[in-house]
């Protein structure tokens, strides 16, 4: 009895010497929380997992032993398997995680959302997620060819998913004011979360305002936009992570550059989704909510807003629901 409960104390205590960090909720307009970061889970461009790695699930489960408790995946990343098996493996409970994943382009059929968030929660080994998005209002088929079903069918059909308890929360991804107006304007459901690509060259301050008016969360993707040098194309515009004026907030804070750019999107009310692969960057991007920054400080990182994108998806210029600008 008494070495039991000396056990029972000691995992206490262990367990608190280790103490993973825990961020901050928000509240969504439907009454739920929604975690105040997120792990992404998207591969890049060109790069697939392949169908027995393992690089994604062992990513969940770092992060979730660090105590990140919201997990951005999609349809397309192919990476819904492994962060199914990385929350099982982590063995922290599934409702105490945030499972936010998306429609792709091709089910953009009302009576196609159900099936396809079905085929989602199979490969998460789920049986319901936290939000559920439309990925882009640019419907297009297998075959390639445009679908131009109305945005609002595809929307009845994620209420539906809703209706039926598979998703928590519905939204939109990479929908623009004016298409997110339409659906607001339907009379039907509120889309709960926005989630588009925010970071220091792309601070989208007139949507992010339209967001905050209408109490839709913004997700923010791409959070470290062309900070490092690995990453950034040649026309993308300061700064990188040896950024004078970045490394001297850094340094005041003893955080790093990457720490200073999610806590400035943090601070602008946007949930960041750092994806890495990496153990320590994974740690890192989590230990951003024991400082502030001063409002001159984010003066400096508001100067670095130059309306560029660092996903235009050119590709899709010519289909009639393009929502970026066109230049
Ligand atoms: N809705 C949409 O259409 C959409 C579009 C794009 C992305 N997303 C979501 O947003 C997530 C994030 O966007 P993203 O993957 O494009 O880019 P990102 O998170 O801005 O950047 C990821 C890159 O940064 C590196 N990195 C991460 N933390 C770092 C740190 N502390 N120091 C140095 N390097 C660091 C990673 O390297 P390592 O992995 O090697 O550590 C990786 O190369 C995606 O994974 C996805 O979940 C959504
Ligand atoms: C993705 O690939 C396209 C086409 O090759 C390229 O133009 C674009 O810069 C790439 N985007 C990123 C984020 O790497
Ligand atoms: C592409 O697929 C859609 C949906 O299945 C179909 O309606 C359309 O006719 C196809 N287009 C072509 C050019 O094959
Ligand atoms: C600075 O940050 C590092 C990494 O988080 C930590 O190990 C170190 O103790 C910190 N130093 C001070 C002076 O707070």
């Amino acid at each position: 009895m008494a070495s039991k409960l000396i056990s029972v104390l000691f995992v206490f205590i262990f367990c608190n010497a280790n103490a993973s960090i825990q961020a901050p909720k928000l509240k969504l307009n439907d009454g739920g929380e929604i975690p105040a970061i997120a792990l992404g889970t998207w591969l890049g461009n060109n790069t697939q997992p392949s169908a027995q790695g393992t690089e994604v699930e062992v990513a969940v489960r770092w992060a979730l032993e660090a105590g990140y408790r919201h997990i951005d995946t999609a349809w397309v990343y192919k990476t819904e398997r492994q962060v199914g098996q990385g929350v099982k493996v982590s063995g922290v409970p599934r409702e105490e995680v945030f499972i936010t994943t998306k429609l792709w382009n091709d089910q953009h059929a009302r009576d196609a959302v159900v099936p396809a968030l079905r085929e989602s929660l199979k490969n998460l080994q789920m049986d319901y997620v936290d939000l559920f998005l439309i990925h882009w209002p640019c419907g297009q088929f297998a075959n390639q060819s445009y679908d131009l079903t109305d945005s609002l069918e595809t929307w009845r059909g994620m209420m539906e998913a809703k209706r039926l308890g598979l998703a928590k929360s519905i939204g939109l991804s990479n929908f623009n004011q004016q298409q997110i107006q339409r659906v607001v304007d339907a009379g039907l459901d509120k889309p709960a979360a926005l989630q588009i690509e925010v970071n220091l060259n792309l601070q989208q301050p007139e949507l992010l305002a339209y967001c905050r008016a209408q109490d839709i969360a913004v997700m923010g993707y791409t959070p470290f936009g062309s900070l490092f040098y690995n990453k950034a194309s040649k026309a993308a515009p300061a700064p990188r992570s040896d950024d004078p004026a970045l490394v001297a907030i850094a340094d005041k804070y003893n955080k790093t550059v990457p720490q200073i750019n999610l806590r400035y999107l943090v601070e602008l009310g946007v949930i960041p989704l750092p994806k890495s692969l990496t153990k320590k960057r994974i740690e890192q991007n989590l230990d951003i909510f024991d400082f502030q920054l001063t409002a001159e400080e984010r003066k400096t990182l508001q100067s670095f807003d130059k309306g560029y994108r660092t996903i235009p998806q050119h590709k899709w210029l010519d289909h009639p629901y393009y929502p970026f600008e066109k230049n």
